[in-house]
């Protein structure tokens, strides 16, 4: 069986049981700067689909526990989660940047403001002096590290650099922020819509959990503003 992100209408995200739910943790340094991720809790497979939570407004996080169907805020609204993002590229908002040794491309309505492409010099600089060494591998490793998909770099000859990623879920946890963040769905598992339409399959996705997005079912960067995702998971 194909092992899917199933978006529900207006509810949770449907994952099938053989994908893993894992916590993906940013360390920073002491400066709060994005140095590198962790894998830290593994949660317990599963057998039956499972459902996470897409609205944020849980009290079982990741997990959803119905509050979606809730009347809730001053507005006394049940959670709209309406998709809105492109199911393919969004080529309306993508640059690209054409370095000597690199391309940098940028879909920039993905950023999830994970901030690994500032934790050197920052990646739209090193790409445009990739003749570098040692800025030609700090652009692929702050595009690599870039967990939304958004930044992504090619070398000349057309080669992609892409990180190895098992195929799994990462609750991200946003270490300098001290909030949760988005699912990290890695590896290239697909990710269907509530009208059936598959997304692009990637290597790299961050999927909303705040419920807040303007752009769903992408993360953007919401999470880092909302009440419900203070804290981390536990
Ligand atoms: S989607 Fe069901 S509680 Fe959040």
């Amino acid at each position: 069986m194909v092992k899917k992100i199933k978006i529900t209408e207006n509810g949770p995200y449907e994952v099938s049981p053989d994908i893993p739910l894992v916590q993906s943790v940013i360390v920073i340094d002491d400066r709060g700067t994005s140095m590198s991720w962790k894998t830290g809790k593994k949660y317990p497979g599963q057998t039956e689909p499972y459902h996470l939570c897409r609205c944020g407004r849980s009290e079982n996080k990741p997990y959803c526990d119905g509050s979606h169907e809730k009347e809730m805020g001053i507005m006394k609204k049940k959670f709209d989660g309406t998709e809105v993002a492109t199911h393919e590229s969004d080529e309306l908002n993508t640059h690209v940047y054409e370095g000597p040794e690199l391309t940098l491309i940028d879909e920039e309505s993905l950023c999830a403001s994970m901030r690994f492409c500032d934790r050197g010099p920052r990646v739209w600089n090193a790409v445009m002096q990739s003749d570098k060494d040692y800025l030609k591998q700090m652009a692929i490793e702050e595009s690599c590290d870039c967990a939304a998909g958004r930044l992504t770099v090619v070398d000349k000859e057309g080669n992609v650099y892409e990180p190895k990623l098992d195929q799994e879920i990462g609750l991200v946890q946003d270490t300098a922020e001290k909030c949760r963040g988005p699912l990290w769905v890695k590896g290239g598992i697909l990710v269907e819509g509530a009208d059936g339409k598959p997304y692009k399959i990637r290597n790299r996705m961050t999927l909303c959990r705040c419920g807040e997005s303007e752009n769903m079912p992408f993360c953007d960067t919401s999470h880092r503003s909302s009440e419900n995702m203070r804290g981390f998971d536990e």
